[in-house]
C-alpha cells in the first residue's frame, strides 16, 4: 500500500475552455479546505481536454496544490503521426501525469496492450506520471475470470517498462468497465480484493518495487461512497469521471478521502 492517497478527476470529452477553466477556479479555491483533515499525503488532479488545458493551467501547481493532467498521449515522441499529441508537447503544456490505456480507448478506439504499453513506455521515459487504467467487462465480472482479464491486461500494458520506471510515478487505476459511468459501483469489498490481487501480482513480477505502487479505484465514485470505499483497505486513491464534472462534488470526494483513516 503506498502512503499517498490520489484523488483524481478525469473530464472526458466535456467543458468548453469557459466551462473548465471556471470548474478549475472553483475547485482550487476550496482544496486546501477540503484536503484539511487528511493524516497522509493527498495528490489531488484533474484532466482537461488538450484544448482546454491552458484554461485550467492557472489553477493547478504551482498556484495551487493540484495537478495537471491529461487524458491520452502518443506513443511516439514526434513525427508524421496526424491528430496525436505527444509528451514533450504535454509537458510544455503544464501536464504532469496522463491517464493511459483507460476503458473508453480501449473499447471505442480500439487500442490494445501493445499500443497501452509503448503509450506507458514514452510518457514514463519523458517524466511524466502514468495512471494505467485496468478493468474487466462485465461478462468476465460474471463469468468469473475477472481477476485473469485484469492480470492479463496490466501483464500486456506493463510489458515495456523498465526497473527505473517503477517509481512512484507509475500508478494504477482499477476500474471495472461495469462500474464506469452507471451509477454502479464495486463493493469495497470487490474492490479491495482486485487491488489485492494486482498487488501480489505486481509483487511477483517487479519486487518491492512493484508492490509499492499506488492502486487507484475507479467506477461511480461519489462524495457519499468515498469514505466506505477508501476505507475498505489496499485502495489507495480514486480516479473520478462523472462526479469530477462538478466542483462540490469532486471537492466532497476529496474531503470524505481526507477524513477518513485508511487501515494499514
Ligand atoms: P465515472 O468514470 O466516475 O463516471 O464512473 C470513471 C472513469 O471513467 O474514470
Amino acid at each position: 500500500m503506498s502512503p499517498i492517497t490520489w484523488i483524481l478527476g478525469n473530464w472526458k470529452q466535456n467543458h468548453l475552455q469557459d466551462a473548465a477553466a471556471g470548474c478549475a477556479k472553483a475547485i482550487a479555491s476550496g482544496i486546501s479546505d477540503a484536503m484539511a483533515p487528511s493524516q497522509s499525503e493527498l495528490r489531488v488532479g484533474f484532466a482537461p481536454s488538450y484544448l482546454s488545458l491552458a484554461a485550467a493551467r492557472p489553477h493547478c501547481r504551482p498556484q495551487s496544490p493540484i495537478w495537471l493532467l491529461a487524458q491520452d498521449c502518443a506513443a511516439q515522441e514526434s513525427g508524421a503521426f496526424t491528430g496525436e499529441v505527444g509528451a514533450l508537447m504535454l509537458k510544455e503544456a503544464g501536464v504532469e501525469a496522463v491517464i493511459l490505456g483507460h476503458s473508453e480507448r480501449r473499447a471505442l478506439f480500439a487500442e490494445g496492450d501493445a499500443l497501452v504499453a509503448s503509450k506507458v513506455a514514452n510518457a514514463l521515459d519523458h517524466g511524466l506520471t502514468v495512471v494505467l487504467c485496468i478493468g474487466e467487462a462485465l461478462e468476465a465480472r460474471e463469468a468469473g475470470t475477472h481477476e485473469t482479464t485484469v492480470i492479463s491486461q496490466l501483464s500486456g500494458s506493463l510489458s515495456k517498462v523498465k526497473p527505473e520506471h517503477l517509481d512512484a510515478r507509475l500508478v494504477l487505476a482499477y476500474e471495472p468497465v461495469w462500474a464506469i459511468g452507471t451509477g454502479r459501483t464495486a463493493s469495497p469489498e470487490q474492490a479491495r480484493d482486485m487491488h489485492r490481487t494486482i498487488r501480489g501480482w505486481m509483487r511477483d513480477k517487479f519486487g518491492a518495487a512493484g508492490a509499492d505502487r499506488s492502486i487507484l479505484y475507479g467506477g461511480s465514485v461519489k462524495p457519499n461512497n468515498a469514505g466506505e470505499l477508501i476505507g475498505a483497505g489496499d485502495i489507495d486513491g480514486f480516479l473520478v469521471g462523472g462526479a469530477s464534472l462538478d466542483p462540490d462534488s469532486f471537492l466532497g470526494i476529496v474531503r470524505a478521502a481526507a477524513q477518513t483513516t485508511r487501515p494499514s
